[in-house]
């Protein structure tokens, strides 16, 4: 067991070094995406594979164009979640970090975080109202239960998830990034997004590790079982089902099949097979918890 002090200073390394790098290479949306170029129908929201109709019966019979139109809506609906629960984000880590030493790399590297968040939320509202997207929100009872997590929630149940919400848009964003499918702006914005996210994971992984670290048998449990919950209702989110009928869909029809669509849910567990293990050596994947991360088709 590390005793508190290199710990200490080894965040303060970790802070440094992101500090470092977000003074190398970070992004100003306004200036790097192409705001300007009209939408070409021709391209895809989001790599088709990501569908959540995707190997369907109903996928195969409709037409490219509302192939493409859904991608579309369901890349505008992951943006409009990632806005959702970035103001949660950032309201959490302002929180933390209130009336904190402002000389500790720690709290400099904190208000960075935010500040990224922020010009990611403005990117993303950019972004999806250009793929011609209505304003996507979740539910009411996840509006309020997200509203209750960041006014309340602190210390490793908070940072654990804010990195499965990161790392979630993360696997899926590495895609969309490289794929010529993908309408050009969408992959710049998904190119920021995974450049600027990889130090905030690396910076929750260090927190969740950092606050976990000498807690009882107890906390890990409830922690496990608030992350959990917090992931599934992250995750569910993701996709609104009001995107079927805005790509002019039979949404009945495309709600019960991407329900049962074995394809998006085995391309989602395979994806987050890295972050479960992380939860995993945290000790944050408890039986109760596992039940929550099956439903939500993580593992
Ligand atoms: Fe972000
Ligand atoms: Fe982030």
């Amino acid at each position: 067991m590390p005793t508190s002090t290199p710990v200490h200073a080894d965040q303060h390394d970790v802070a440094r070094r992101l500090l470092h790098s977000s003074e190398t290479l970070s992004y100003d949306p306004v200036e790097e995406v192409d705001w300007e170029t009209p939408l070409d129908t021709d391209h895809h929201g989001a790599s088709p594979e990501w569908s959540t109709l995707y190997g369907t019966a109903y996928w195969d019979e409709m037409t490219p164009a509302q192939q493409r139109e859904l991608t579309r809506q369901e890349a505008a609906s992951v943006a409009s979640t990632g806005i959702w629960f970035e103001m949660i984000l950032q309201q959490m880590v302002l929180r933390d970090f209130y009336a904190k030493d402002p000389t500790d790399p720690n709290f400099q590297w904190a208000l960075t975080e935010i500040a990224d968040e922020c010009r990611h939320s403005i990117m993303f509202a950019r972004g999806a109202a250009k793929l011609g997207a209505p304003a996507y929100r979740p539910s009411r009872v996840v509006v309020e239960l997200g509203r209750l997590f960041k006014t309340v929630a602190f210390g490793e149940s908070a940072y654990a998830a804010i990195l499965v919400a990161e790392e979630v848009l993360d696997v899926m964003q590495r895609d969309w990034m490289r794929d010529e499918r993908v309408a050009p702006f969408v992959r710049t914005i998904n190119n920021i997004h995974v450049v600027e996210e990889s130090r905030h994971m690396k910076f929750a992984r260090e927190e969740t590790k950092k606050r976990l670290a000498g807690s009882g048998r107890l906390r890990r449990q409830i922690d496990a079982l608030v992350v959990a919950i917090a992931s599934y209702f992250i995750v569910t989110s993701m996709v609104n089902p009001k995107v079927y009928e805005h790509a002019g869909l039979d949404a009945e029809r495309a709600r019960r099949e991407a329900k049962a669509n074995e394809h998006h849910k085995s391309l989602l567990r395979s994806s987050c097979a890295g972050l479960m293990e992380f939860l995993n050596s945290a000790g944050l994947l408890t039986k109760a918890s596992m039940w929550f991360y099956r439903r939500a088709n993580l593992v």
